[in-house]
């Protein structure tokens, strides 16, 4: 094989990468995207401040576009994502639905799911249902989604999306949940156990996998292992790994020795997901490092993080990929 898409097959594998509306209008991104990606997520255009702008307004275009895209290449689609709160990144979660009143909030989220779900039914690979549930120490973020249901809404959330469309994949997902022995990690174990205990139609967990170079945790496989040990698929569905560059512009490493250690560590990932069997693929949180959100989104000079550099060429980390699946 010559590229990532058909090495990932040949293994029963995918590879992904993400594409957004920006991008669409890069023939360089998106003639890359189609070679090299199996599987594509859209960026942002699913989130809810684009797909319900406002209550019951929804706003199918920039996400429709992006599937029909990838559907015309061949591509199928992760949809990305339903229910979501992190306040670090405002989670695009409208104004609206943070002011409900809180017996609101419940209507307002089946709705959401249930609308989202068909509009895409028969079209996507699976759903993000919800993302990102957990705060580091393995507590529940405190969202209205918890302040009104408890954790309770993440069931309810995935019973919605199962109703409204029998066959897609639902996911929950998440980051710092790759390795075996982190408080959240250990939170979403538990999670997944007891909803797959209490009949709740979950298919699979994705480990976002955002990494800083030389911190890659060992465990990613054992991880991986005891979650598809409970019935589970899962799926590495955004991986980057960052490191310190000089300038955002060019993203050129302060340490160009990170760019093997990058190389090392996408290898080591390929090969911790070809050893379980129902490890289904992997996705990049990019088309490459040019449009990566690293070097917008992290303060202080960090990226490099993709396996593609700023003129969409392949680096170290890409052979790596390649040799490994
Ligand atoms: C990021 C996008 O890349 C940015 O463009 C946006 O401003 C914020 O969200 N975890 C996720 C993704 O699940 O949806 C996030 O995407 C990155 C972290």
């Amino acid at each position: 094989p010559t590229t990532l898409k058909e090495a990932a097959q040949a293994k029963g594998r995918y590879f992904g990468g993400i594409m957004s509306s920006n991008s669409l209008n890069n023939p360089t991104a998106t003639s890359l995207a189609a070679r090299e990606f199996g599987v594509i997520t859209p960026e942002n255009e699913m989130k809810w401040d684009t797909s319900e702008p406002s209550p019951g307004n929804f706003n199918y275009g920039p996400g429709d576009r992006i599937q029909e895209w990838a559907a015309g290449k061949g591509m199928k689609v992760r949809g990305h994502t339903l229910v979501w709160y992190n306040p670090d990144v405002e989670s695009q979660l409208p104004a609206w639905v943070k002011q409900l009143p809180l017996q609101q909030v419940r209507g307002a989220m089946e709705n959401h799911v249930t609308q989202l779900v068909k509009h895409y039914k028969g079209k996507l690979l699976a759903w993000d249902v919800v993302n990102e549930p957990f705060n580091d120490d393995g507590s529940y973020r405190n969202s209205v989604f918890y302040q009104a249901m408890g954790k309770d809404y993440i069931a309810i959330a995935l019973r919605a999306a199962r109703a409204a469309d029998p066959d897609v994949k639902l996911y929950l997902n998440d980051y710092n949940t790759e390795g075996d022995n982190s408080p959240k990690s250990n939170a979403m174990y538990n999670l997944a156990k007891q909803l797959k205990a209490d009949g709740v139609p979950l298919d699979g967990i994705g480990l976002e996998s955002h990494f800083e170079v030389g911190t890659v945790p060992s465990t990613i496989q054992s991880n991986m292992q005891r979650l598809t040990g409970l019935g589970l698929d899962v799926a590495v569905t955004e991986y980057d790994n960052r490191m310190q560059v000089k300038e955002k512009q060019n993203q050129t490493p302060v340490n160009p020795g990170d760019l093997n250690t990058q190389a090392t560590e996408t290898k080591n990932l390929v090969t911790a997901c070809l050893n379980v069997a129902r490890c289904v693929g992997m996705s990049q949180w990019a088309v490459g490092d040019a449009d990566n959100w690293v070097p917008l989104f992290f303060p202080g000079s960090w990226g490099s993080a993709t396996l593609f550099d700023v003129n969409y060429q392949p680096k170290p980390a890409y052979y790596a990929a390649l040799n490994a699946f």
